[in-house]
């Protein structure tokens, strides 16, 4: 990975003075563009809240790729993920001002081709990218981002986050489920939250209540925008197909009871219909904290079931307990914090993948938009 990202580099400068000559007659697009396909939660300026927001693109006589970005974005840099034709994400660290994104040496496009781009911030924090224009090459035009019809919904904490893992959330096991399955994918997923609307590790409020909020809770931490506004669900188009949660290990740290905690998540479901009144909800029970020896510390047990058997008696059949017993053991965690690894990761991936093509769901055989 260093060994590209550095001919990237080289590349890139090779490739400066061309770009130069090209910058006069180089396309603007400006934010608001609606051929720009943004993804995840944007506030007003527009800037990106949660790790894995960004934005898609489909360009026609693709060659070259420069962000400018305001005040709103995080100092010094924020690392975001480029993708090109649905290759593989690499990373680049961007800032305010102006930023040209290196473009693979072996990139070639035909006239009149087209290629898919997508930019999304990789950190759980550090994640604010104020978009405010898009610089493509000479003769280069927008038309329209197809997104998938399959599109999913996560919800979590940091276990989804991808925290501790050098690309983020790109390398996170929702990420790869999104990729594997050819999905639209919005994580909002938040490390230290609780569901239960409680202050727990510097997050000022629970999952229950921020997942309804533009902003993550990182926002308290900023002096720019220390507030939250609500996210308007009509923005998220198309509308999420399926929903993943996992959640409640740090309801369990901070001590709260079995009752409330199937209590809180009784209510969030409740919440989420409002929005998502038919989709399938899955729910995942903890695959606990591995141990060196011995099975994984576990919390809440048979609190999920017992959630998601409420929900079957009220009614609601489309809820499913995925039951990750299992999934995870000490060789898939870093020895100092119990998170997943990057091999960890892609470990629950590919579990999960096998779950959802048992229950029916299988991926898409091609990306809808075409590549
Ligand atoms: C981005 O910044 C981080 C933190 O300084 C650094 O570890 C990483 O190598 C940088 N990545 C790139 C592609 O420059
Ligand atoms: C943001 O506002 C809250 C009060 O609502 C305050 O406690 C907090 O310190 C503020 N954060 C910053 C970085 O100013
Ligand atoms: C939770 O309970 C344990 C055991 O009683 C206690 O050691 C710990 O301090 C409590 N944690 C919180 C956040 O209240
Ligand atoms: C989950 O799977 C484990 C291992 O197969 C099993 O022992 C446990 O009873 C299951 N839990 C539920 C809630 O189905």
């Amino acid at each position: 990975m260093l060994v590209l990202n550095t001919l990237h580099y080289l590349a890139a400068i090779s490739f400066l003075s061309t770009a130069n000559a090209m910058i006069q007659n180089s396309v603007t697009i400006r934010n608001t563009d609606p051929l720009i396909y943004f993804t995840g939660r944007w506030d007003s300026s527009p800037g990106t809240w949660w790790a894995s927001s960004g934005f898609k693109l489909n360009v026609k006589n693709f060659q070259s790729l420069a962000l400018n970005l305001g005040p709103h974005t995080t100092t010094p840099f924020t690392s975001v993920g480029v993708s090109l034709d649905y290759g593989e994400f690499i990373t680049v660290n961007i800032s305010e001002g102006s930023n040209s994104i290196p473009i693979p040496d072996n990139f070639k496009t035909e006239e009149g081709a087209t290629t898919v781009v997508r930019v999304n911030v990789e950190g759980w924090q550090n994640n604010r990218m104020n978009l405010e224009s898009i610089i493509l090459n000479q003769g280069a035009s927008l038309v329209p981002y197809i997104p998938s019809e399959l599109v999913f919904q996560f919800i979590g904490d940091s276990l989804s986050a991808g925290q501790y893992l050098p690309e983020g959330v790109n390398q996170a096991w929702p990420f790869l489920i999104g990729e594997t399955f050819k999905a639209e994918h919005r994580i909002n997923a938040q490390p230290g939250a609780a569901l239960s609307d409680i202050v727990s590790y510097g997050n000022e409020h629970g999952v229950s209540c921020q997942f309804f909020r533009t902003e993550d809770t990182g926002y308290f931490y900023t002096t720019d925008h220390n507030f939250t506004t609500p996210w308007d669900f009509a923005r998220d188009q198309p509308g999420a197909t399926h929903l993943v949660i996992h959640i409640g290990a740090n309801d369990a740290s901070q001590n709260v009871t079995d009752a409330h905690f199937v209590q809180v998540y009784t209510d969030f479901i409740a919440r989420l219909r409002t929005v998502y009144r038919v989709q399938p909800i899955f729910v995942f029970t903890p695959w606990g904290w591995p141990n060196p020896v011995g099975p994984p510390s576990q919390y809440y047990q048979g609190q999920y079931q017992k959630l998601v058997d409420l929900q079957h008696e009220s009614g609601d059949e489309n809820v499913f307990l995925v039951n990750t017993t299992g999934w995870v053991t000490y060789a898939d965690v870093f020895p100092d914090n119990l998170h997943p690894t990057v091999p960890g990761h892609e470990h629950i991936a590919s579990e999960f993948q096998a779950w959802l093509e048992n229950w029916g769901l299988k991926p898409e055989s091609r990306w809808a938009a075409p590549a």
